[in-house]
């Protein structure tokens, strides 16, 4: 596996591979790289030639009291697991490579209404960093696809949708989310977690499954996530949101819409922030 820092090197390797008529698909990552990452590594392997991983902790993204110093860099180890998983190149930029007139100063990709709420009413930013990041990736890598966890349901339909909306020539492919055999999704934040919090922590889970079965039961979607607010609170998380929407455009059901849902949660337990959600057929 080849690991490249900067464009030139970059946009070499991909123009040596579509000489040969070969496909490129790419799977944007933060590093700190777990099996979840690997298993988006693989989705992109079955469906292209080439597969380039992206490691970048993206400063855009991160608002003024977030973990953007403290986010886990480990660029040594994060190699080695993707060269074990198949990946042909690792791209690996410098700040002033993605933003080369600064963070601050650059051009922003806003994507509206679909960030005005969940995760971008309390991160107020967040999805202009990511959407930016992942724009000028897609134009440094131009791949033919790109894969996303579904682990970030409503950072993948941003992107979904500024995909479309600038007709940017690739497909996003979503990728399941993988799981700790007592369901706690697997992200790089859950290591910030004392023992006794790991222990809570697959609770965010299983609220999801009683949410799922609530409303196949025909409960009112507002009643449910009520119930499931006051079931994390009691057993210690500090909720941002725990929602039931539309899971086309993460819009409010109808009163009486019961498929095409998702539920999603983002909880405090301690200083660390989990999120997690689960679609409903
Ligand atoms: P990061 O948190 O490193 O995640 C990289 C990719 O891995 C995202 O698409 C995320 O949804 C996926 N992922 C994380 N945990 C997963 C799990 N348990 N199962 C399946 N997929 C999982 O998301 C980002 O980075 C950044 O916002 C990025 C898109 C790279 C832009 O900076």
């Amino acid at each position: 596996m080849q690991t490249v820092q900067d464009l030139p090197a970059l946009r070499a390797a991909i123009r040596s591979w579509r000489a040969q008529g070969q496909t490129v698909g790419l799977v944007p990552t933060m590093g700190n790289l777990h099996a979840g990452h690997y298993s988006l590594l693989k989705l992109a392997r079955a469906r292209a030639d080439r597969v380039v991983a992206s490691v970048f902790v993206n400063p855009t993204q991160f608002g003024p009291n977030e973990d953007f110093e403290r986010y886990p860099r480990t660029l040594v180890q994060d190699q080695a697991g993707l060269a074990e998983h198949d990946c042909d190149l690792l791209f690996a930029p410098e700040v002033a490579t993605m933003y080369p007139f600064g963070a601050e100063h650059g051009v922003s990709i806003r994507v509206p209404q679909l960030t005005d709420t969940l995760e971008g009413a309390h991160r107020p930013g967040h999805f202009d960093g990511v959407a930016t990041v992942v724009c000028k990736l897609f134009n440094q890598v131009q791949p033919d696809i790109a894969v996303f966890g579904q682990k970030d349901f409503q950072q993948l339909k941003v992107i979904e949708r500024m995909v479309r909306d600038l007709a940017l020539p690739l497909k996003v492919v979503g990728a399941p989310t993988q799981r700790a055999d007592d369901g706690l999704a697997l992200s790089s934040r859950n290591q910030y977690l004392s023992a006794e919090e790991r222990a809570l922590a697959p609770q965010i889970h299983a609220t999801l499954l009683q949410m799922r079965e609530l409303v196949d039961k025909g409960h009112a979607w507002r009643i449910v996530e009520e119930a499931a607010q006051s079931k994390l609170e009691r057993a210690g998380f500090v909720p941002d949101y725990v929602a039931l929407r539309r899971a086309e455009d993460l819009a409010e059901p109808d009163a009486g819409e019961h498929t095409g849902l998702v539920a999603l949660i983002a909880a405090r337990l301690g200083t660390t922030r989990l999120i997690d959600n689960l679609q409903f057929d």
